[in-house]
């Protein structure tokens, strides 16, 4: 901790929060201080009652902590389409990691209604505007967003913008072209390179495919971030091809909201952990989660088998439908389960289809980092929108006692820092950027469920974006202070 501002430091800084309980991102043990904020950046921290400022918030019984970093989300269109983000700000989370799962809103123009999981960003394809990330970054630094965010091409949005067929391997001339969109992404300050091989646009890609793509990431020191080709029954051999893409690539790897579905394969945690494990003897390897029990994308009849039930979460045809169980509106119209599938479409939905051991297993793993993998367009979208972080801090931290305090916060602030190369974030320190967090340790939790999904969490106190407040006591102060977070930028 840093001396004491004496009277002699000159200008005030512009704002103290007095007495906190700082968390301060790295694991280390809670300890009690004020910090001092003047501009961007933490100016200082010091004992308690000891720093001045223009303006003091009392932070006694509060926690203070580095903003949440939401490591895995599809906020691409909401962080241009209007950029309050309130979803992510009213739980503290400051920074969002953009184009997961293969799906980035940059890199495709013109094409109008985008297939299935592109359009979970925008099923009418409007929004699919921006022909390159340069273009992006510069419509996003035109009217900033609340959040920082930081972007990863998408694959399966490469190969549509690429190919005239996805249903197969891509030509030599088609990856050329890819390799020019990866590029112009990287140059223009991506961090990496996102896969999805689970879904349709990308599955008939093969590894070698992924290899020859993912070596323009190697220069740059970009990550190679995947929804893997199978979560289920194949999950081993689908964590060996990561794998195997990092080493190839010399680049880091990172296993997207890692599970393992269906019933059949409940309890399989520990084996994939122990894979996990293992390979990050020998090669860098990161893994997010989310603290559900229930996944969300795109309704399709081949999730129904290993679902114990499926609830709907949007449907272009039948908007009335959101929100329902598909068994009810299967049994109101008298079809089967997959019929009723069939005139949904396009449509979202939620898969009951996970272990809570499981889920416990992993978001305990010491590397396990959060990230939501919130749908922010669905009309009843999972609750995990709007709730991962306090059910993180609350549910399974305070009040189950998975793990402390202190390393909750670590899960969703230091560790993502470093593993993204996300500098000057994810800590609480002299000279670090202000993104900071305030809540109640003991009653933040997440309000949102199931049936009421759409939520702010309690006990998300305050929220600074860049040192300027973006949350105050239950209420978005308007202000849109984020950045693009280009890979490699130092403070
Ligand atoms: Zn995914
Ligand atoms: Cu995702």
């Amino acid at each position: 901790m840093q001396a004491d501002l004496g009277a002699g430091a000159g200008r005030l800084p512009a704002l103290v929060i007095a007495n906190a309980t700082v968390f301060d991102g790295s694991a280390a043990p809670r300890f009690a201080a004020d910090v001092a904020i003047d501009g961007d950046r933490i100016q200082a921290l010091g004992r308690p009652g000891s720093l001045r400022g223009s303006a003091t918030i009392d932070a006694s019984g509060l926690a203070l902590a580095p903003g949440f970093i939401d490591v895995h989300t599809h906020d691409d269109r909401m962080l241009v389409d209007g950029g309050g983000m309130e979803p992510k700000v009213s739980q503290g989370v400051t920074t969002v990691v953009a184009g997961n799962c293969g799906i980035s809103l940059a890199g495709l123009s013109g094409r109008g209604r985008p297939p299935q999981p592109l359009d979970l960003l925008d099923p009418a394809g409007d929004w699919f505007r921006f022909p390159t990330f340069r273009a992006y970054f510069e419509a996003f630094e035109q009217h900033p967003a609340a959040t920082n965010a930081a972007f990863l091409a998408g694959h399966s949005t490469l190969r549509i913008a690429a190919m005239d067929d996805p249903g197969r391997a891509a030509s030599p001339a088609e990856c050329r072209r890819m390799c020019a969109a990866i590029d112009e992404a990287m140059e223009a300050g991506a961090i990496g390179l996102s896969t999805g091989t689970f879904y349709p646009p990308a599955a008939a890609a093969p590894t070698a495919e992924l290899i020859e793509l993912s070596r323009r990431l190697t220069a740059g020191g970009g990550l190679y971030v995947t929804h893997m080709r199978n979560e289920a029954e194949a999950i081993l051999p689908a964590i060996d091809e990561t794998l195997e893409i990092g080493r190839a690539c010399g680049i880091g790897v990172v296993i997207s909201h890692h599970k393992v579905a269906g019933l059949a394969n409940h309890g399989r945690s520990v084996e994939t952990l122990a894979r996990i494990a293992d390979a990050m003897q020998r090669q860098p390897v990161a893994l997010d989660c989310y603290p559900y029990d229930a996944s969300s994308t795109v309704l399709s009849a081949s999730r129904l088998a290993m679902s114990s039930r499926v609830q709907v979460a949007w449907s272009t045809p039948h908007p009335e439908c959101a929100g329902r169980d598909l068994a009810r509106i299967a049994a109101d119209w008298g079809v089967s389960a997959e019929v009723a599938v069939q005139r949904l479409q396009p449509a979202g939905a939620i898969y009951f289809m996970m272990d809570e051991a499981d889920v416990q297993r992993i978001l305990a793993f010491p590397e396990t980092m959060v990230g939501s993998d919130g749908l922010p367009h669905d009309a009843s979208p999972h609750p995990r929108l709007w709730g991962t972080f306090p059910r993180v801090l609350g549910h399974y931290s305070r009040d189950l006692g998975l793990f402390p305090l202190e390393v909750a916060v670590h899960k969703m602030t230091g560790l993502p820092a470093h593993r993204f190369g996300l500098h000057g974030r994810g800590v609480v320190e002299a000279g670090a950027f202000a993104d900071l967090v305030l809540f109640d340790p003991a009653t933040v939790a997440d309000t949102a469920t199931f049936e009421a999904p759409v939520q702010p969490a309690a006990g998300i106190r305050a929220v600074l974006v860049n040192g300027t407040p973006v949350w105050r006591d239950g209420q978005a102060t308007g202000a849109r202070p984020g950045r693009v977070l280009r890979r490699g930028a130092r403070p």
